[in-house]
């Protein structure tokens, strides 16, 4: 088997990269570990930057983001029950963001790529790179119990956080940066509808807590918990009782309880892999990066991660040139550094850390009072939650 490009993953940055490539007639194949259900069923990420709104039009697959999608041109900061709107569109000279479920964007990438005939296995096991390192890269997998021989120009890492490629890296050509957060937080998501038209991140007494939603019928809700919290013990009742303790009491009075379709624990981490390429290899989106999920800039960075390297891998087939791919990793980097420091910022600002001290709580307070009280520092967040320029 030969492809131009090998894409390992099919999350959003895999199934981007495909798009985009594909539509300039770049030949490639994606290898994912799981099933196409199993992908779609993780319920992650769902609000849009505005570039990544562009990019997913300029990939031919914004028709229903437009359709259903939410325009947001605010959302609110809440501290110890007082709340400040983020006048997203005023502070920013008309930038908006938009909520739509990181599971539809992936589902409308998948239908595109289907229609474009381009081929994606799914339920490849082990999965393993060779000689990215030289000209003639390789990636071998099992299908069916059958192993396979991809052979290729180039391998796009876009396989997540846990995946096999950044792995695969020799230890002493990557540096990594990490921070682990002491807590994680705990999702639910119901066909209810949402307790205020805009988003509410709101920092309480007894932690944090995030009102969001897919659409008018359907919410998620978040609640900062400890680590060794189990999702068994949190029945619907008890999470909907510890949410409305948390958010302003306007809204804990909007918040209209059901049944959950889904509940879960994630942890907070901040993670940097430097560089970005290796040889013939080049990382991308969760593989090479995470954020706490507080700035919700997880998904977006995948985008604009896509977008410096599509960038680069179309000049190389289009016009033979390689500089593109080369700068692939500094220009990726200036962007996610930026996004790591906002996430880490709103996550200092909006939880509980056990080890705060009331120096630290105080600092917390003015930090908000701050904001609350200058158009500059309201300006501030504006700028970095719509999305930094590409
Ligand atoms: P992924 O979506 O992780 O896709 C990687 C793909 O590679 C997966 O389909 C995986 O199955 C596949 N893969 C892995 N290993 C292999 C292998 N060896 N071989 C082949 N395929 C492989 N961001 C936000 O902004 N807000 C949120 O609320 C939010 N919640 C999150 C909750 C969780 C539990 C997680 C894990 C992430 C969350 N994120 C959130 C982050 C956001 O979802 C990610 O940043 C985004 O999914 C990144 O896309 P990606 O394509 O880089 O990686
Ligand atoms: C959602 C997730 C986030 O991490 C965030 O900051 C905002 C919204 C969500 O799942 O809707």
């Amino acid at each position: 088997m030969r492809t131009q490009v090998a894409i390992i993953g099919a999350g959003p940055a895999g199934l981007l990269l495909g798009q985009l490539l594909s539509r300039q007639g770049i030949d490639t194949v994606i290898l994912e570990r799981r099933s196409g259900d199993y992908v779609l069923s993780r319920i992650r990420a769902g609000v849009l930057e505005q570039g990544m709104v562009h990019m997913l039009e300029e990939a031919g697959v914004a028709e229903r983001l437009h359709r259903e999608g939410l325009v947001h041109d605010g959302f609110s900061l809440a501290f110890e029950g007082r709340r400040h709107r983020i006048d997203l569109k005023g502070l920013t000279g008309g930038k908006t963001v938009t909520v739509y479920g990181q599971t539809e964007v992936t589902h409308d990438l998948m239908i595109a790529r289907e229609a474009m005939g381009a081929t994606t296995i799914y339920e490849a096991d082990d999965v393993a790179l060779h000689d990215f390192d030289g000209a003639a890269p390789r990636v071998s997998f099992v299908k069916d119990g059958v192993r396979t021989e991809l052979a290729c120009d180039f391998i796009a890492g876009c396989d997540g956080f846990h995946g096999v490629c950044r792995r695969s890296v020799p230890d002493g050509s990557i540096r990594e940066f990490e921070r682990i957060y002491p807590f994680g937080w705990l999702g639910v998501l119901a066909d209810v509808p949402p307790a205020a038209h805009e988003l509410v991140y709101a920092n309480a007494a007894r932690g944090f807590a995030l009102c969001s939603m897919r659409s008018a019928g359907r919410s998620r809700y978040y609640v900062q918990v400890p680590l060794d919290e189990k999702v068994e013990d949190w029945s619907d009742e008890r999470f909907f009782d510890e949410l409305r303790r948390r958010v302003p009491e306007d809204v804990a009075a909007a918040v209209t309880v059901g049944p959950s379709i889904e509940k879960s624990i994630a942890p907070l981490r901040s993670f940097v892999a430097e560089p970005m390429r290796f040889g013939r290899l080049f990382l991308a989106g969760d593989a090479a990066h995470i954020v706490p999920p507080t700035g919700a800039k997880g998904l977006n960075l995948a985008a604009s991660d896509i977008h410096y390297l599509s960038q680069g891998l179309i000049e190389h087939y289009r016009e033979h040139s390689d500089a593109g791919l080369s700068r692939y990793s500094e220009r990726a980097l200036a962007r996610i550094w930026k996004a790591e420091r906002f996430s880490w910022w709103m996550t200092s600002l909006l939880h509980h850390f056990p080890a705060n001290t009331p120096f630290e709580q105080r600092m917390q307070r003015a930090e908000f009072d701050y904001i609350a009280n200058s158009a500059v520092g309201s300006a501030g967040v504006a700028e970095n939650y719509v999305g930094l320029p590409y």
